[in-house]
């Protein structure tokens, strides 16, 4: 795509032949005779980063996207100057740069198959106007390549055939394929041959990403301005790639303490007191559990951040004990804009300290928000971003509130045609001044990241708990996310289906939309579906705009809340198995769920689907997305599943129908899994249990699961102070053997495993536990092959007749 077609002269430009080359360390770079810097940097031995300078002459390299914990060291680094090309290679990948055009194809170095390959690869064209350059690559797309990734898109699992923007927008009642919308993540991962590769285009600029859609076999991405910057991740497993692009990005920097993995209630507005309390008595008086109640806008004066409205809320600090004593934790909204008023102190102070963003030529960046007219804090200044932090003092470490919720950090302007700041408002990102073109896609993160400082400082020595909507790569390691402004419909409840997966996928698992729907009202029977999914996404919390009814789980009747009530129950139950799947995500880059095509890359029937996940890595989902359904069909994976509700087993790799009245949904467990779950509780710690029940799923093979255990909350987890078991499952024709290896130095409260038995195919003679032979009694077997061991077993060995 040409930009400047009024001006031919500054149409695409491209580099000329190499003339020299030189090695500094990990980088290699390639000087072309029209003056183009191709810079090579080796991060890992199948992460390889790209950078072009247009006139040798490179920006100062600066990053909000990749973190310094990023894993750096290869095994082997070779240049080889061979005819035509130059070789580079690394013990995962081989990279031919042309000489005559600097081009660059990647091979995977075990099998010197090709990954990936520049078409006209990069180019670029003067920005006149503006200055810079609007940087393009492009490559080539292969027959039978597919594309995912891309963040929150609401479109199809697979890109191929689509063109997008990334510029965070806000999006009210936002539509299937509406793009732009909330999230600005460059990066997507290409499949083919079976193997899966990923390109993360670190530009913060408004970029685009074309996969197939203006030429059937280019698959390009261009930003207008910039350096074209980018980091090749080669798989060829894709969970490799999602994992090393989180790596590079960044995972989260803590686990979230437990309750935050709860059911969250919410709504536009909750107020005032007594409503808030009306709501809490009423999840304990039916017994549905909830760990978490939302303050939206109105809890302020005059939606004043960081303000209470007195009349509303007369004594904060007492309701917000009075919820914390029945398990209720509060969560509090704080937007960006600041209201211009000079009896306000956080604007008084802002202003004195001139902390707001600014036009070009100086006045500031007015715009107007809930409060009217507002000013804005420019977070790209380290110093704003600890003034902003230390605002929190009052709210979290005083009134006691657990988490905060950022909202508005596109940043939205209403009444506005663009939605947002002018280009021209200026930035300080970290000391490399700029306009908001560069600014824009980092600005909510940025927010976020001040608001994480702030509750990590306050809320010390437990952990921090943030929501924002805006967010760029790398955001995931200081917050939570949902996914907007949805609506109440069938389709939305599609579209925050994949809205999860794809974030998931893209490096931010910690995600969950407005189960409901945002605007106007679900029925109960869309509400009892949606809830069904939402319980199976990492963040999962009800909200609605509130200007069309109720959305609590009681609304819609008792079959409905009756439904609701048996998901969230089940949601609490696998909280250890949803904990463990965090704690995999938070130590290795795991995506916590994974849509077919993770799960099974190299079966091409996953390759488009887009319904079925799995959640964690042993739990099978499928959401009914249609009134009146009895059930759907679906595709199962390869290998053996558990139907969930009957132990029936099913033999995947293939679609079919499956059963699904209203009050079910379709749950599949893998062969050999072994699920650990809690008792049922109201609330994250409402019970002390002494015993954890673990679900194990006989298979004549082997399978490992683990299951991670700490405080729930606090950082000793941090010194150690953690559990993580390791059950190897070996199952044989009449024999099962199950192993625990434990490290770490917590003592949990639990002291005893119920292992619950499914489809084990035999009657049980004898059972040596530890070597040793015991009598039935001591482990309590039952008729439904039910026993109980102590937690710290290592072998547990069942033999049949
Ligand atoms: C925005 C948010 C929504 C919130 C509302 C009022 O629309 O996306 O979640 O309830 O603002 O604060």
């Amino acid at each position: 795509m040409i930009t400047n077609t009024e001006l031919e002269q500054r149409g695409n430009q491209f580099p000329l032949n190499v003339t020299s080359y030189k090695k500094n360390i990990d980088t290699l770079y390639f000087q072309t005779s029209n003056n183009v810097t191709l810079q090579v940097t080796v991060v890992r031995d199948n992460v390889i980063r790209f950078r072009y300078a247009t006139n040798s002459i490179f920006e100062k390299d600066f990053s909000y996207a990749i973190t310094k914990y990023a894993s750096r060291g290869y095994n082997q680094l070779d240049i080889e100057d061979a005819s035509e090309k130059y070789i580079i290679t690394t013990e995962k990948l081989i990279c031919h740069i042309n000489k005559t055009n600097l081009k660059v194809s990647m091979f995977d170095a075990s099998d010197k198959k090709l990954i990936s390959q520049d078409e006209i690869g990069f180019h670029w064209e003067e920005s006149y106007e503006l200055g810079g350059n609007i940087v393009k690559m492009s490559k080539i797309s292969h027959t039978g390549e597919s594309y995912y990734g891309l963040g929150d898109k609401p479109v199809q699992t697979n890109l191929k055939g689509k063109r997008f923007e990334n510029w965070v927008t806000d999006s009210y009642a936002y539509e299937k394929d509406t793009d732009p919308i909330y999230k600005a993540i460059p990066f997507f991962i290409g499949l083919h041959n079976k193997k899966a590769y990923g390109v993360f285009f670190d530009n913060t600029f408004r970029s685009f990403f074309d996969f197939a859609h203006e030429r059937k076999n280019v698959t390009s991405f261009w930003a207008q301005g910039g350096e074209m910057n980018y980091y090749l991740i080669y798989g060829p497993k894709m969970n490799d790639v999602v994992a090393n692009y989180t790596d590079l990005t960044g995972k989260p920097h803590q686990l979230p303490p437990l309750w935050a993995l709860g059911y969250h209630q919410c709504k536009w507005s909750y107020y005032p007191e007594s409503r808030v309390k009306e709501v809490t008595a009423k999840f304990r008086e039916l017994q549905i559990p909830c760990d978490a109640i939302y303050l939206d806008i109105d809890y302020m004066e005059g939606f004043r951040c960081f303000t209470w409205n007195k009349e509303y809320f007369p004594d904060p600090k007492k309701m917000v004990k009075e919820l914390a004593d029945d398990g209720f934790k509060t969560v509090a909204i704080i937007d960006p804009g600041i209201k211009i008023d000079m009896d306000y102190p956080v604007f008084k102070e802002g202003l004195e300290k001139d902390y707001f963003c600014r036009r070009a030529d100086g006045p500031y960046m007015k715009g107007k928000v809930w409060p009217g007219e507002c000013y804005f804090p420019d977070f790209t200044k380290p110093e704003v971003r600890e003034w902003w932090a230390g605002l929190f003092k009052e709210l979290i470490e005083d009134i006691g509130v657990k988490g905060v919720w950022n909202d508005m950090n596109e940043p939205a302007v209403m009444e506005v045609p663009n939605k947002t700041f002018p280009n021209d408002v200026r930035h300080n990102y970290e000391g490399n001044h700029c306009s908001h073109r560069k600014a824009h896609n980092i600005y909510g993160m940025q927010m976020a990241r001040a608001t994480y400082q702030g509750l990590k400082k306050f809320a010390y020595p437990k952990r921090p708990f943030v929501i924002t909507r805006a967010a760029y790569s790398g955001t995931q390691r200081y917050t939570s996310s949902w996914t907007g402004d949805n609506i109440a419909t069938w389709e939305h409840l599609w579209i925050a289906n994949v809205q999860a997966q794809r974030m998931a996928m893209s490096g931010y698992s910690f995600v969950g939309s407005d189960i409901g729907g945002f605007t106007e009202q679900p029925d109960g029977e869309l509400y009892a579906r949606w809830i069904q999914l939402g319980v199976f996404h990492p963040f999962c919390r009800t909200h609605s705009s509130g200007d069309h009814g109720d959305q609590e789980p009681w609304t819609f009747g008792d079959e409905v809340t009756g439904i609701v009530k048996k998901f969230i129950e089940i949601r609490y139950q696998l909280l250890p198995y949803l904990y463990t799947s965090f704690w995999h995500y938070h130590k290795e880059g795991v995506p916590m769920l994974k849509s077919l095509v993770l799960y099974d890359q190299d079966d091409v029937q996953t390759h488009y689907r887009t319904d079925e996940f799995i959640f964690g890595d042993k739990i099978l989902v499928c959401p009914i997305n249609e009134p009146n359904a009895k059930g759907r069909r679906m595709y199962v994976p390869r290998g053996k599943w558990f139907d969930y509700w009957t132990d029936t087993i099913i033999i995947g790799g293939k679609e079919m129908w499956v059963d699904a009245d209203i009050d079910t949904m379709p749950i599949f467990i893998k062969e050999g899994a072994i699920i650990p779950k809690y008792p049922i509780q109201q609330y994250v710690g409402e019970k002390e249990f002494d015993e954890l029940t673990l679900d194990v799923y006989y298979k004549e093979g082997k399978e490992s699961s683990t299951l991670y255990d700490d405080a729930n909350d606090g950082y000793e987890y941090t010194n150690g102070n953690y559990s993580l078991r390791t059950f190897n499952l070996l199952g044989r024709k009449n024999q099962l053997i199950i192993q625990q290896h434990k490290i770490g130095k917590f003592i949990t409260s639990y002291k005893t495993f119920k292992l619950k038995i499914h489809g084990l195919p035999f009657k049980i003679a004898k059972i040596q536990l530890d070597n040793e032979e015991i009598l039935f009694e001591k482990v309590k077997v039952n008729g439904d092959n039910t026993l109980i061991v102590d937690k710290n077993f290592t072998e547990l060995h069942i033999i049949g007749e």
